[in-house]
């Protein structure tokens, strides 16, 4: 009679795949808060303390039926603890004497080989690993589990939410603390695209409103060039409404305003002006040298 695998370990080996499940079947990844998680884990622990009293019971019935010598043999073997038996069958090997059973003849060559049986964490690994496979690829095409593109969308979902938290939480850009930087030309330019070129047209070269690429300006309230159009976005024009406030107003929020004043830093500061020559309006206002931005 074999003695019986202890119940504890049935209930660890539990645990294990329904953690293992979960992790590749939930959705959300936080199973530890779902009550099915619980409740199955429960349920399972429930069955499997009933399944060992029936075995006990069964153990005892086939005890009893044992002549004495067996008896004393089993009791023997139940002596040694559960992982050490594991341990050794394990690593168990085939006696010298039961070879000359295993030895597989093939016959026309001559050359005969020895059949032993494989040892048992070889075969377990085995299995384990056909298992874990299948689920594996049941969970990978049906779920998100370890999925790219899903890892990717809920990475990026991620990324923007903590770009707004950041948003959000740092200091509201004003006149006093805008700073230009040559990073914000790029974003700059496609703020004016949507904002600005309805007035200014492509490029700055100007429309309805002045030309920004050259050295005429109407309003001067700054130093710097990159204020002075931080001032005109804050505040708008004090002589022509049509020039609005856009910050005061609420069109333009965040650090957009600071990444507008870049670009039209740069297409007036950093490239050549387009002149009236060069379908550019013709200059209006005084003509001014700016000071560098970098002051
Ligand atoms: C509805 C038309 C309109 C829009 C849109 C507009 N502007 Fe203007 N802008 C004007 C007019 C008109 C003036 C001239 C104001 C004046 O005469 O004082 C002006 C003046 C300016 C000036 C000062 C130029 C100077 O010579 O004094 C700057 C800088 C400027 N705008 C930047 C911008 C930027 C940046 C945007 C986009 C966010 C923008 N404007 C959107 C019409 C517009």
């Amino acid at each position: 009679m074999k003695t019986r695998t202890p119940v504890s370990v049935y209930i660890i080996v539990t645990i294990g795949l329904t953690i293992m499940a979960f992790e590749m079947f939930s959705q959300d990844g936080n199973y530890f808060s779902s009550p099915y998680f619980w409740v199955l884990l429960l349920i399972t622990t429930i069955l499997l303390l009933i399944m060992n009293s029936i075995g006990d019971l069964v153990e005892n019935e086939n005890f009893h039926r044992l002549t004495n010598d067996e008896k004393k043999q089993y009791l023997e073997e139940k002596k040694v603890p559960y992982f050490q038996k594991l341990w050794n069958s394990a690593f168990k090997k085939q006696p010298a004497t039961e070879e000359k059973d295993l030895i597989i003849d093939h016959g026309f060559d001559g050359i005969t080989e020895l059949d032993n049986s494989l040892p048992k964490w070889w075969i377990g690994l085995f299995w384990f690993g056909c298992i874990f496979c299948t689920v594996y690829m049941i969970a990978f095409a049906f779920t998100d589990y370890a999925h790219p593109d899903s890892e990717y969308e809920a990475e990026t979902k991620a990324m923007l939410a903590s770009i707004a938290e950041f948003e959000k939480n740092s200091p509201a850009i004003d006149l006093e603390n805008a700073k230009y930087s040559a990073d914000n030309i790029a974003e700059g330019e496609q703020l004016f695209k949507t904002n600005c070129v309805t007035c200014h047209a492509e490029g700055g070269k100007g429309g309805i409103g002045p030309n920004l690429t050259d050295g005429y300006w109407i309003n001067i309230k700054e130093k710097s060039l990159f204020k002075n159009v931080f001032w005109m976005l804050e505040n708008g024009s004090p002589n022509n409404p049509t020039m609005r406030p856009f910050i005061k107003e609420g069109t333009i929020t965040g650090r957009d305003a600071e990444k507008i004043a870049a670009y039209v830093y740069h297409i007036n500061q950093e490239i050549v002006p387009v002149t009236q020559a060069k379908g550019g309006a013709a200059p209006q206002g005084k003509p001014i040298q700016w000071e560098s931005v970098t002051e």
